[in-house]
């Protein structure tokens, strides 16, 4: 049987290298395959944390952008916005009414958020954070999802998913299928500027859409240690190195763990680091700036895809609210 690989993408920020190589390049590898594919902005998501109209508008057209950059091809994937396929939020509140209360208390995410507040639990929580995980099930089991590649954070969310789906299923038919998660390798954590997990909240990323200059600048910033030139340089947890490898091949990696052996300075690392990055960025680069011209393309592409999505999602929906008894009285 076909998979169906369904994957949300949180609209906060613009897209940066650790987005690249550890969501955008492999979710179009897996699109190039055989299965069935969802990629979604999940813009109802990324109003729980940020009120700023204009930069969720914002953040939703660069990162629509960048994946259509990066080569996704829309005729052979599902690519849509949340927020263009209400169903989804209807099967949200359906949803809602048969999660335990219980089972959100459990979530990481509120956990953490309550756990910072000293006298009220409940300060600065709004529902939205606290029901996340229910608008994530909705999202996967709108469209009968059998994978859903997750890193380690997620993997919770995606296991409310298999228990609120299995409560449905008990309560009324076995409508909903039971997602199975793909687990991202840890070992493939993307480092930052700091040697830290690459992350906009940690402030270290290098940018996926700057310009060449930008784009070297910004690597050149990459903390190393004070070795000098022509000293012998470990290529364990070196960012430069760890970098280097998303975008190399296995003969360029010994080469360049060669060149380690032997002293290469800092600044020819983060030169050779700049090259090969730069090369595989180029075409993209070009792309996004193509792209980024004809502001109503983003439009339509989203629209076609939502317009695919529904097609789906009313079928589905009509099926759960006629066994939940919400259906035209006759
Ligand atoms: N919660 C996910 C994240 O922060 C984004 C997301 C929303 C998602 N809905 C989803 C991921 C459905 C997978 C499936 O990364």
């Amino acid at each position: 049987m076909k998979k169906r690989i369904l994957t949300g993408i949180t609209t906060t920020g613009t897209p940066h290298i650790g987005n690249y190589i550890g969501a955008i390049r492999p979710a179009i590898e897996m699109a190039q395959k055989n299965d069935e594919s969802f990629f979604f902005l999940a813009d109802y998501h990324s109003i729980i944390k940020n009120q700023d109209a204009n930069k969720i508008k914002e953040s939703v057209e660069q990162i629509a952008l960048a994946w259509l950059s990066c080569g996704l091809d829309t005729s052979q994937t599902y690519f849509y916005r949340q927020s263009d396929v209400p169903e989804i939020l209807e099967l949200s509140w359906i949803l809602n009414c048969v999660t335990a209360k219980g089972l959100m208390n459990r979530a990481h995410a509120y956990k953490s958020a309550t756990s910072l507040n000293e006298n009220d639990p409940d300060k600065g929580i709004t529902m939205g954070l606290f029901s996340y995980p229910v608008l994530m099930a909705a999202d996967i089991l709108m469209f009968d999802s059998t994978h859903v590649p997750v890193g380690s954070d997620q993997i919770q969310h995606l296991e409310m998913t298999r228990d609120i789906a299995a409560r449905f299923n008990h309560l009324y038919r076995p409508l909903l299928t039971i997602p199975e998660p793909i687990i991202e390798d840890k070992n493939k954590v993307v480092p930052g500027l700091d040697g830290r997990k690459m992350s906009k909240s940690y402030g270290n990323v290098i940018p996926l859409l700057c310009n060449e200059k930008q784009l070297k600048k910004s690597i050149m910033k990459i903390v190393t240690n004070s070795l000098e030139p022509g000293e012998p340089k470990d290529t364990n947890g070196c960012t430069v190195f760890d970098l280097f490898k998303n975008f190399a091949s296995e003969e360029e990696i010994i080469d360049f763990q060669k060149a380690y052996d032997e002293g290469i300075s800092w600044g020819e690392a983060k030169e050779v680091l700049f090259n090969i990055v730069n090369t595989e960025i180029e075409p993209i680069r070009s792309k996004y700036e193509d792209l980024s011209k004809d502001k109503n393309f983003i439009n339509e592409v989203l629209e076609d895809g939502s317009k695919k999505a529904r097609i789906l999602a009313k079928d589905k929906i009509a099926q759960i609210r006629e066994v939940i008894g919400i259906t035209k009285i006759s």
